[in-house]
């Protein structure tokens, strides 16, 4: 890695995909191809994303490490960096540090059966492990795979290659999708995804719940999953707390005595638990 931790190294854009109107993939490869070996990123890490002349935000990488050679970034238009990004094109250079924070505990995850539940942009940290889970090389450690999925509109729908074309034609896998209202071309489920859950009652046992989404889904679907009788310690989630350094040193992004960027952003539930009331 680079001599200093704050330093990004160069990368390429060089692809896009429009997911829906304001999120796009970007697939990114760094310049130097020694750099990308030494990265060694792990399921639900995230690396600081810079646009220069911009800034820098934080982004999960969304695309698993056994996909080598590069690096996959969901990112929605929401600010001023990712206004600028959104329209850099195929060939424009970037910065990418990290990978920083904790990872999915995959390795505690061998053997259970996993339940992906997503919400809009959520899915994007949410992906990597399901694509590391899914990978041939890793499939026969784990159980069976559902993901519920869920977005506003058809039109916000991220991934829906991977939804509708991929992991659903998976054997061992089994994907639900949902919209929050009708639509006329839609076929599929209406509803919020807590309730959605609710009606597919996946069984607690041996199973690991993971969970990524906007704040008021997360708080229905815990509520969903504990009725359900999921334990505290079969449910993990991810944090978003604006951050600065990523590496534990600026102190923007504690809570109580953790930091997001290196205790976090994945958390059990039971240790969120422990954290203070606000979050
Ligand atoms: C651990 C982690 C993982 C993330 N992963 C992704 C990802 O995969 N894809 C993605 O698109 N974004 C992700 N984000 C959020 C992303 O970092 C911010 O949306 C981004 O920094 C906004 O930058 P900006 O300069 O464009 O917006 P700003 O100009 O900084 O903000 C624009 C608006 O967005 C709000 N905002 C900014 N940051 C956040 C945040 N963290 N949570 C909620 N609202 C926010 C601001 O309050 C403001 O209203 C992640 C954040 C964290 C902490
Ligand atoms: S981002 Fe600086 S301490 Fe976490």
């Amino acid at each position: 890695m680079a001599d200093s931790p704050l330093i990004p190294f160069i990368a390429t854009i060089t692809d896009i995909v429009d997911e829906t109107g304001d999120v796009k993939t970007f697939k990114m490869v760094f310049d130097d191809p020694g750099v990308m070996e030494k990265f060694n990123n792990k399921p639900g890490q995230v690396a600081q994303i810079s646009v220069f002349g911009t800034g820098e935000a934080t982004i999960s990488i969304t695309s698993s490490p056994t996909r080598q050679g590069m690096l996959e970034f969901s990112v929605k238009k929401v600010g001023k960096l990712t206004e600028v990004l959104h329209q850099l094109e195929k060939g424009s250079k970037v910065g990418i540090r990290g990978p920083y924070g904790n990872h999915f505990p995959y390795h505690d995850m061998q053997g259970k059966d996993l339940l992906f539940i997503g919400g809009g942009i959520g899915l994007a940290p949410l992906r990597s492990l399901i694509d590391f889970v899914l990978d041939e090389s890793n499939r026969d450690q784990y159980g069976k795979v559902t993901i519920l999925y869920g977005a506003r509109s058809m039109d916000d729908l991220c991934f829906k290659q991977d939804l509708f074309e991929r992991w659903c034609r998976l054997p061992d896998t089994e994907v639900f999708t949902t919209i929050d209202g009708p639509e006329d071309a839609w076929t599929g489920h209406v509803g919020f995804v807590p309730a959605y859950l609710e009606e597919i009652a996946p069984t607690p046992k041996n199973k690991i719940a993971i969970t990524c989404g906007p704040p008021i889904m997360i708080k229905f679907v815990l509520q969903a999953l504990e009725k359900m009788g999921y334990t505290d310690e079969q449910v993990i989630t991810t944090l978003e707390l604006k951050m600065k350094c990523g590496i534990g040193k600026c102190g923007r992004c504690n809570i109580g005595s953790k930091f997001v960027c290196t205790d976090g952003p994945v958390f059990r539930l039971d240790q969120i638990k422990e954290m203070p009331p606000e979050y």
